[in-house]
């Protein structure tokens, strides 16, 4: 079956959505979407979207421009950040006006909390910067903009899983999708595509990730010899519940939670002095992985405690001198945990039988972010190359691309930020692409390498490999090697598993042969995309032979900017990776050494 719309969206999470609210005010706009777009992964965002509103105290768009730049470890290109950080307050007040219910301070305006990073650039505190609906706010925004999108009569495909880009002579020309509930393939043939699809997290064991988080995009495009950048770069967030990885919020540490290690010990304020368990992500990741590694886990274990238990967030308030803005000393009260961190409230109650009010929380870190991804410009066309050379009519926003707004490291609430900042450009600028541009016709048997796919996993003789025996090994051995610290020999083992696992991959079978809602082919079909993405990660991650950000080579443990201050790209042909680079833009702030 052959549709055709100008514009096709492949994902309904927060940057498809606003993409297309933005795109569908002047042509007409499909999304397509593997879940149904309310399960979205950004529903899982807890603790905010940063924007310098003020609201709380002093803060400036321009100091969050240079704490996302100094978070990047400088790898940021500091065009893109900036432009991201000064459209953030617009974004957040469209959200607001769309009607999303954010939190109130006493006056009436919207509430922010502090997260890591976020600074006052003058005193180096902790900045109020995140706008929160309780720990519901990616959740709030997807629904906010679903029904958006509804009242203007965007179309929706769900349940469609994308298989394949349409793209000849420099020229992407729609989509392929495998409608889930028929087992049917179909053709969008369109003038223009953004992909939206997320990140990867399943490449790891322990993540904050969804099941269907398996970089279906990227992996699309690198199979059409488009490049992926800065893949060596992938956030673990510090606190992901023991075990499980499931995500418990960067917030419970904005409203005075701290990590402890088995001695008691408030141990970020040797890491960190000045922001303590406020430091960036990767500074506090490593930070946990040391106690642990040094024997200060939790009873010798793999993990330690975040702790905001009102007596011990008290108390630590009282430590640092925290006040509020009249002068009373701050406090935290049970009432104030239940009131703003429901759902964290609700998992640990939910996975671990704990009340984070009166007992401390199990946490370990978490695969959770992408800095890197498909590469664009700031209006989310893909480039190509070192030159940045446009693939005309193909676009990628939010975490599945690289714009590259987070560098080698992403402060938290900037993912937020990022999907809805550049969802909405990329909207803008497709609508106007479609409108000049007319369309182009497809290729003979535009679904053939989609076809090809799916047919060779269907037709596997049984007995073959198991799809769930090769995942769980890739997991293992990317956790193990490639992920918060790395080495030479670690990283190179690393590649000569997926390497293995690649070709066992050629002998996986599936029982199920059906076509209507076979998970069974979807599953193999996602696994394909992983071990693709994990073994780009890898060789991205040996070559880079300096620590930068999320980037920690205990082998080479020192940031290089004469060498490194650079973004990889990474090709796919006949099975082999190439590696190439490009300059990182430096506009107002030059490479510093990063303290906290
Ligand atoms: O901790 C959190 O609430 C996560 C936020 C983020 O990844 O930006």
């Amino acid at each position: 079956m052959v549709h055709k719309y100008d514009a096709i969206i492949i994902g309904a999470g927060g940057t498809g959505l606003m993409a297309a609210l933005y795109a569908s005010r002047g042509v007409r706009v499909a999304v397509l979407t593997k879940m149904y777009p309310t399960r979205s992964h950004t529903g899982t965002a807890q603790g905010g979207i940063g924007a310098a509103l003020g609201n709380h105290e002093e803060d400036r768009p321009e100091w969050h421009t240079f704490d996302t730049i100094k978070g990047s470890d400088y790898l940021a290109d500091q065009d893109a950040a900036r432009i991201m950080c000064y459209e953030a307050v617009d974004v957040v007040y469209e959200l607001e006006h769309m009607g999303l219910p954010f939190n109130r301070t006493e006056e009436g305006k919207i509430a922010q909390r502090p997260f890591g990073g976020h600074t006052n650039n003058e005193t180096r505190q902790p900045v109020r910067r995140a706008c929160y609906a309780a720990d519901r706010t990616g959740h709030m925004i997807l629904q906010t903009l679903y029904q958006q999108c509804i009242k203007q009569h965007v179309t929706f495909f769900n349940e469609f899983q994308v298989l394949d880009l349409i793209v000849e002579d420099g020229l992407a020309r729609g989509v392929v999708a495998l409608e889930i509930t028929t087992g049917e393939l179909h053709v969008f043939h369109a003038k223009a595509v953004l992909f939206a699809t997320g990140g990867w997290g399943k490449v790891w064991q322990i993540t904050s990730n969804a099941h269907s988080l398996t970089g279906d995009g990227p992996a699309v495009a690198l199979r059409r010899g488009i490049p992926l950048e800065d893949m060596e770069f992938f956030q673990f967030h510090p606190t992901g519940i023991y075990k499980m990885g499931i995500l418990i919020t960067e917030g419970v540490r904005g409203e005075g939670g701290v990590l402890i290690n088995n001695e008691g010990e408030r141990f970020m304020e040797r890491y960190a002095p000045t922001i303590k368990d406020l430091a960036s992500r990767d500074i506090t990741s490593r930070a946990i992985y040391l106690e642990v590694r040094e024997g200060r886990g939790i009873d010798g274990k793999d993990y330690v405690y975040l702790d905001v238990r009102p007596e011990t967030a008290n108390k630590y308030f009282d430590l640092d001198g925290k006040r509020n803005p009249d002068g009373t000393p701050r406090r935290i009260t049970a009432a104030d945990i239940r009131a703003k961190l429901p759902d964290i409230a609700d998992f640990t109650r939910t996975y671990l039988g704990i009340d984070p009010v009166t007992q401390p929380m199990p946490v370990q870190p978490t695969a959770h972010y992408a800095m890197g991804g498909i590469p664009t410009d700031i209006h989310g066309r893909v480039v190509m190359d070192e030159e940045n050379t446009v693939l005309s009519g193909f676009y990628a926003a939010g975490e599945t691309a690289c714009v590259s707004v987070h560098g080698a490291n992403r402060l938290g609430t900037n993912s937020l930020v990022d999907i809805l900042v550049f969802g909405r450009r990329s909207g803008i600028d497709m609508m106007r692409y479609c409108q000049e541009a007319d369309f182009t016709p497809l290729p003979d048997e535009p679904e053939a390498f989609a076809r090809e796919q799916v047919e060779s996993l269907r037709a596997r003789p049984e007995g073959g490999e198991r799809v769930a025996d090769i995942r769980s090994q890739m997991q293992r051995v990317m956790m193990d090697h490639v992920a918060v610290f790395r080495e030479q020999p670690g990283i190179q083992e690393a590649l000569d598993v997926l390497s293995d696992l690649q070709e066992r991959y050629q002998r996986i079978s599936i029982d199920d042969k059906g076509s209507q809602y076979n998970t069974d082919l979807l599953e193999a079909w996602e696994l394909g995309a992983l071990l693709d993405i994990a073994q780009v990660t890898a060789a991205a991650a040996l070559n880079r032979t300096e620590s930068r950000g999320a980037h920690s080579r205990e082998d080479c443990p020192k940031r290089d900017d004469a060498e490194w201050l650079k973004h990889s790209l990474a090709y796919r042909a006949a099975g082999r990776i190439e590696l190439r680079y490009k300059p990182v833009t430096i506009v107002d702030y030059p490479p510093k050494e990063r303290v906290y």
